[in-house]
């Protein structure tokens, strides 16, 4: 494996990975609007940008490629429900069709990250494994399910075929997201001293850091292809399952200063924890804790290389591009501004 072609490159897990990719000598070409911004991946001389909409992927595109990770989605919950056509076409319909171009264009391997949220809502005492029945409960996860099953046929001995079921993701990264569970919490404990928590508090879910989750891709470049191919793994570790309150309460005792827990929202129904026996089988670990991710954060918003801003809130920032289009339309003029000549 030589060159890697990374899609949705510039968001919170590609600007993480992309790096962690060159540093270990692959050729990248990344793909992406970028819509947090084009300045977050630094210049590399093994390094090739394309700005381009994921949904008009070219054979062109391929050229030259040995493997895919495709990122790009409209990455959240929230998000996936307000714009519901986009995240079809995105997150199902284009890495369906990236998949297909790559076999095309004679890629050997291709690997999808999806999202252990396809396992929706499981009873307590189940630690859902790859072979659990799934139950998606938002469009965003039926998404990514519907992109699992539409990629997994395409395997084959000269295609290899690989799922990442990733749980939700923490740590600093340069396209940083608060709208991240742990995040999050590490924001509101840090700038105010009130960490939010989601009701009701007895929810489970699976955390896994964003490098840990770049290195599980990086794995999956080299893995011996008869153990992976066409098969599905979840990425995490069993230490980083946490109840939501608890994890919220190590947040607080982590984070420096007084902290008190903040509840909002209705009861969350998606609850889940997560077996990673399968990857770890293979000689993967997860080894970062919420406190190395809690620690990050803080010295990223102490030494103010990140903030909470509009951008690192996906639905807020998705909205505001939304609504920005439609002021400049309203109000420009044969394209122009304030500039206008003649
Ligand atoms: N962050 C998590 O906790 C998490 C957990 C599980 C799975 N995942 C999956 O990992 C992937 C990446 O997540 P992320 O957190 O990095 O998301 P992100 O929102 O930070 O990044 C998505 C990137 O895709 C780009 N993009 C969106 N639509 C595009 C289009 N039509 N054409 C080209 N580029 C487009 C955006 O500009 C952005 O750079 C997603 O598939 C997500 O579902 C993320």
């Amino acid at each position: 494996m030589h060159t890697i072609l990374v899609t949705g490159a510039g968001g919170y897990i590609g600007t993480t990975l992309v790096p962690l990719l060159l540093e270990q000598g692959y050729r990248v070409r990344v793909i992406d609007r970028f819509f947090f911004g084009g300045d977050l991946l630094e210049d590399h001389p093994a390094l090739e940008v394309v700005r381009e909409d994921c949904r008009r992927l070219a054979p062109e595109h391929f050229d030259g490629i040995d493997a895919v990770i495709d990122l790009v989605a409209i990455s959240n919950d929230p998000s996936g429900e307000e714009f519901q056509t986009a995240t079809w076409e995105i997150n199902h319909a284009a890495r369906v069709r990236c998949a297909e171009l790559a076999k095309a264009g004679g890629a050997q391997r291709y690997i999808l990250p999806s999202s252990c949220s396809i396992y929706g809502f499981q009873p307590p005492e189940l630690r859902a494994d790859e072979a659990t029945a799934t139950n998606p409960l938002t469009t965003y996860a039926k998404a990514n399910e519907r992109a699992e099953q539409g990629v997994l046929p395409l395997a084959d001995e000269d295609f290899c075929v690989i799922v990442l079921r990733q749980a939700t993701i923490f740590g600093f990264s340069p396209r940083m997201r608060f709208d991240l569970a742990i995040n999050g919490m590490t924001f509101g404990a840090w700038k105010e001293g009130r960490l939010p928590l989601m009701r009701d508090g007895d929810q489970w879910r699976s955390m896994v850091h964003v490098r840990d989750a770049a290195e599980a891709q990086i794995f999956m470049l080299t893995a011996e292809s008869d153990r992976i191919n066409g098969e599905i793994f979840n990425v995490g570790s069993d230490g980083n399952n946490y109840q939501i309150g608890r994890l919220g309460q190590r947040v607080a005792d982590r984070v420096p200063g007084d902290v008190e827990i903040a509840w909002y929202g209705d009861p969350d129904h998606r609850s889940y924890r997560v077996c990673f026996d399968k990857i770890e089988a293979l000689g993967y670990r997860a080894t970062r804790t919420a406190e190395d991710g809690v620690d990050e954060i803080c010295a990223a918003l102490e030494n103010g290389s990140t903030d909470r801003t509009i951008k690192t809130i996906t639905l807020d920032w998705y909205r505001a591009l939304r609504d920005w289009q439609q002021v400049v339309r309203d109000t420009e003029l044969d394209g122009a501004m304030l500039d206008i000549r003649g």
